[in-house]
């Protein structure tokens, strides 16, 4: 197994708002610290930054926005101390013109120094959308976790983050390749000329023509390891939001997606929220809590092999597609 040291980067993503990224960052924080973990949570939600109020914090004394802006040399003396041991935070940035759209360089500059800070392992609570900013940090990250519920809308909102991250990754790394890019275009035209409706339809094509490139995108798949995590569960049928959208992925975009865990709903939460008290410190330990703790164990011990290619003499050969269209596959979500 791959030791977690490798992984000390971590994204929470999800496309939508309100699914709960920012408390599942937090509740993941605090229980990774309980394993023993040096743990610095970052609140990468430029412009909508609120993770500090969820730990308890009125006024953050420095922010993002004071790196990004160099008021502060060092990202290291943004960290504030909390009140849970072994948890440090990095504020967000309230100020939407200041430091919600960062320049390239000031990107560089944060995740440059994201890596070198002092812990085991760092989070990043990211904002909802698939604004640039918010793909370029999760597409950085070795670590890769989407949050979701088994609502409609926001399967289809992940669905739509993973594969606009996977796709920007692929059109950088290919930026040179104007076939590559072609193809991939191909896969959102409702009348591809080549019929390609499918990341398993690029490779094939690229196979024929491109062995080299074939081979890089088969590469970049397979490290492209994203993390699912189901939250509101109330029962097992809202759990299986997650295998849908790993379906999904893995019939249109040839990754496969890892079912990290689920979050059960709990209503201690949105209580804890509002007393501005992290909820897994609450005395009553509810099934959320068991459940985070049960994920934060993975997320320290495991290696998480988060995604991998279909077999790749399915892509070769051409078989059919181990599922049927997108809307089937919607339909069978749960009401
Ligand atoms: N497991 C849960 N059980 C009950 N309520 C929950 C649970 N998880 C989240 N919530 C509720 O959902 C609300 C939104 O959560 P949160 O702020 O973490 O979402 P978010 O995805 O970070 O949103 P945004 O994109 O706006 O930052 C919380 O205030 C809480 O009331
Ligand atoms: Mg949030």
């Amino acid at each position: 197994m791959q030791e977690l040291s490798t992984r000390k980067l971590w994204s929470i993503g999800g496309g939508k708002g309100g699914v709960g990224k920012s408390v599942f960052t937090l509740g993941l924080g605090i229980c990774l610290a309980r394993l023993g973990k040096k743990v610095i949570l970052v609140d990468a939600d430029l412009g909508g930054a609120n993770l500090h109020t969820l730990m308890g914090v009125r006024y953050p004394p420095l922010t993002l926005e004071d790196f990004l802006l160099k008021r502060v040399g060092r990202l290291e003396d943004l960290i504030i101390e909390t009140q849970i041991a072994g948890i440090g935070l990095i504020c967000g940035a309230d100020d939407i013109l200041g430091a919600a759209n960062p320049t390239y360089a000031q990107k560089v500059r944060l995740l440059n120094q994201i890596e070198d800070l002092p812990a085991d392992l760092v989070l990043l609570d990211l904002g909802a959308g698939t604004s640039f900013n918010v793909l370029d940090f999760f597409n950085y990250s070795p670590g890769k976790i989407c949050v979701l519920t088994s609502q409609a809308t926001s399967l289809q909102n992940v669905y739509g983050f993973i594969k606009s991250g996977l796709y920007r990754q692929i059109s950088r790394e290919f930026a040179k390749h104007p076939r590559v890019l072609d193809l991939l275009q191909q896969t959102d035209l409702k009348d591809s000329p080549e019929q390609v409706r499918s990341m398993h339809d690029v490779l094939l094509k690229l196979k024929q023509t491109e062995p080299e490139s074939h081979q890089r995108l088969v590469d970049l798949l397979r490290q492209f390891k994203v993390n699912l995590v189901v939250n509101m569960v109330k029962s097992d049928r809202d759990f299986q939001a997650g295998a849908i959208v790993e379906r999904v992925c893995t019939s249109f975009l040839s990754i496969s997606p890892r079912i990290l865990g689920r979050l059960s709903f709990d209503p201690a939460v949105e209580a804890a929220v509002n007393q501005m008290m992290p909820f897994p410190l609450r005395q009553e330990k509810g099934q959320a809590v068991k459940d985070l703790e049960q994920i934060a164990e993975s997320v320290a011990r495991a290696s998480l092999p988060g995604s991998s290619l279909p077999p790749e003499e399915a892509a070769q050969t051409g078989e059919p597609r181990p599922v049927g269209t997108m809307a089937r596959l919607w339909r069978r979500a749960p009401a």
